[in-house]
């Protein structure tokens, strides 16, 4: 399980009334909280506008996930995907191209469009959420492409360092930069390659490190196919606290 979305596997293994967080698919009803999240995390250079979002929406309902707070109601996290081809990581250079490339007649791969969050909670129940529903459509792998906040400051004191030396560098097993290390904990663990003139983030340099994570169980597809939804949500939830 260690090349897997391990995050994907709840402690707990059914919801109870003291889950500090519950997720669900997002609407346009949900837009005016997504505007407050994505200007609370992005600046402006890097904010979706409400048309964004609601592109995002109404063109895959089904890869648009909120996560909010069982007590008060208040989106915690959002997570918005879209398939593409399995090697499109190999044609596109920036996260533009990803999000614009065209749609595959088939394919097991999710990009990740955008991960936001106020609180940890919330990305770990709409994880969870989405789990038996990667299964279910037969969802293998979902790339991501990650800032690396680290990358200004160790290229100064590595003024001639390689930014793929910096994207795979480890310091006691860990990936060095804190977001990939951060990823990698949420089961993001393969580092694909790194792409100059990605997307706007001035301590990466503008580079973004394309990651991949693979749905745990997803090499059961024929299984999971089969199997009614609530069927595979039952299992997920029954075999998440064994992994
Ligand atoms: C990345 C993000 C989704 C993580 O959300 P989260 O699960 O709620 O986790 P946190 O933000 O509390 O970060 C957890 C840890 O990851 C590390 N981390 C994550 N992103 C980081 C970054 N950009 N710079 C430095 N550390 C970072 C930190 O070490 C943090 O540790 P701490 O608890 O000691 O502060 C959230 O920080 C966010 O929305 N960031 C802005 C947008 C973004 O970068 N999205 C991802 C694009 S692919």
């Amino acid at each position: 399980m260690d090349h897997s979305l391990h995050f994907l596997a709840p402690s707990t293994a059914r919801p109870t009334a003291t889950e500090p967080a519950r997720a669900r698919f997002l609407g346009r009803r949900d837009l005016p909280a997504l505007m407050e999240l994505e200007r609370e995390k992005w600046n402006d250079d890097q904010a979706a506008s409400q048309d964004d979002l609601c592109a995002r929406i109404d063109a895959h309902p089904d890869l648009a996930v909120g996560a909010f707070c069982t007590r008060s109601g208040r989106l915690l996290a959002s997570l918005f995907m879209r398939p593409v081809a399995d090697d499109f990581y190999r044609h596109v250079q920036t996260w533009d191209d990803c999000v614009r490339a065209p749609l595959p007649a088939t394919s097991s791969t999710l990009f990740g469009i955008s991960l936001s969050s106020r609180n940890g909670d919330g990305v770990e129940a709409l994880l969870k959420f989405f789990w038996p529903i990667a299964l279910k459509r037969g969802w293998r792998h979902i790339y991501l492409g990650s800032p690396v906040p680290g990358l200004r400051d160790w290229r100064e004191a590595h003024p001639d360092g390689a930014v793929d030396e910096y994207v795979h560098a480890t310091r006691r097993g860990l990936p060095l930069d804190p977001q990939l290390r951060y990823y990698r904990s949420r089961g993001f663990t393969k580092v694909v390659c790194a792409k100059p003139d990605y997307f706007p983030h001035e301590r990466s340099l503008d580079y973004g490190a394309i990651l991949r994570g693979t749905v745990p169980l997803s090499a059961l597809a024929p299984l999971w196919a089969a199997l009614p939804e609530p069927y595979v949500r039952r299992v997920t939830r029954a075999l998440s606290s064994l992994l």
